[in-house]
């Protein structure tokens, strides 16, 4: 990463490509439960990465037509050879590299979808506010974004807690926000949309879903372990403490009575 380019927490390494759409897929039922695309026709994803989301949106809405933004060349690489696999051409899927507080486009979309993109951006409101022009008046609008204090396991293990308190410090004073979830109201408010609904969502596995648990408890561990190489790069953690925390994520995995606690939260609202 040069050190003019901002700073990512989790990357763009190939792994951490592939990481994007397994997440997408562990999770997309507490997602897309709640989102309904089909009476939209014209779809902006914003920070749309390697088209993640993206697959799953044209696989649940065959007939969309989206447009993802996404200002990181290696991403969007990823994106159209993701895109290309699956047998979507153009005229299905476009992408076109900007910068979401600063959108340029030629057409007015029906609805938009932004997931885990805002808490990454400094002054998040300014993407909610750029997109705006380039809605259809009454256009519906889907946010998905972390709440990571929200995060709990049973029992608590200091090495995850400990990397936790850190990864999430680091998001920070990198510009990110962590917790944006909980302003999304406010933020869909001060950018001018109406209609604004609000709903958290999220994981609470405990020993009655024990295959649903591992499966999350080894998601979340890909997810704050994609953090590791920056923390460690800047200093912030060693090694070893990366691998503590891995190995404590693995046995609260192992452990049949422990529990894994997550929301999101999830916003919905109307040009
Ligand atoms: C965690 S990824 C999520 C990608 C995708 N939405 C998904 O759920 O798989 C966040 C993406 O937002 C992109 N991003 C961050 N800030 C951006 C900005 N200001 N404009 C456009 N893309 C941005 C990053 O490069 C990254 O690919």
């Amino acid at each position: 990463m040069g050190s003019s380019s901002p700073k990512y927490i989790h990357g763009y390494l190939e792994q951490e490509q592939e990481r994007l759409r397994e997440q997408a897929l562990v999770i997309e039922r507490p997602i897309y439960d709640y989102i309904d695309f089909s009476e939209v026709k014209e779809l902006l994803e914003i920070g749309c990465g390697v088209g993640a989301q993206t697959e799953i949106l044209l696989r649940r809405f065959p007939h969309l037509q989206i447009t993802g933004v996404e200002y990181e060349s290696r991403q969007i690489k990823k994106a159209i050879e993701n895109m290309s696999k699956l047998g979507y051409d153009e005229s299905k899927v476009k992408f076109v590299q900007q910068d979401a507080k600063n959108l340029h486009l030629d057409k007015q979309y029906d609805a938009a979808f932004i997931c885990w993109v805002l808490e990454h951006i400094t002054d998040p409101v300014k993407v909610l506010v750029s997109m705006k022009p380039f809605l259809k008046p009454n256009a519906l609008v889907s946010i998905t974004e972390v709440f990571n204090s929200t995060f709990y396991t049973y029992p608590v293990k200091k090495e995850v807690i400990d990397y936790w308190r850190i990864y999430n410090e680091y998001q920070v004073q990198i510009g990110g926000d962590p917790q944006v979830g909980v302003r999304l109201g406010d933020l869909l408010e001060e950018a001018g949309y109406i209609n604004i609904d609000l709903r958290s969502g999220g994981f609470h596995l405990d020993s009655r879903h024990p295959e649903e648990k591992r499966t999350v408890f080894n998601y979340w561990k890909n997810l704050i372990s994609s953090g590791a190489p920056l923390l460690i790069e800047e200093g912030l953690v060693s090694e070893k403490q990366v691998n503590d925390m891995q190995l404590a994520m693995d046995e609260l995995r192992d452990m049949p009575h422990a529990v894994f606690y997550y929301r999101f939260i999830q916003a919905t609202a109307y040009a």
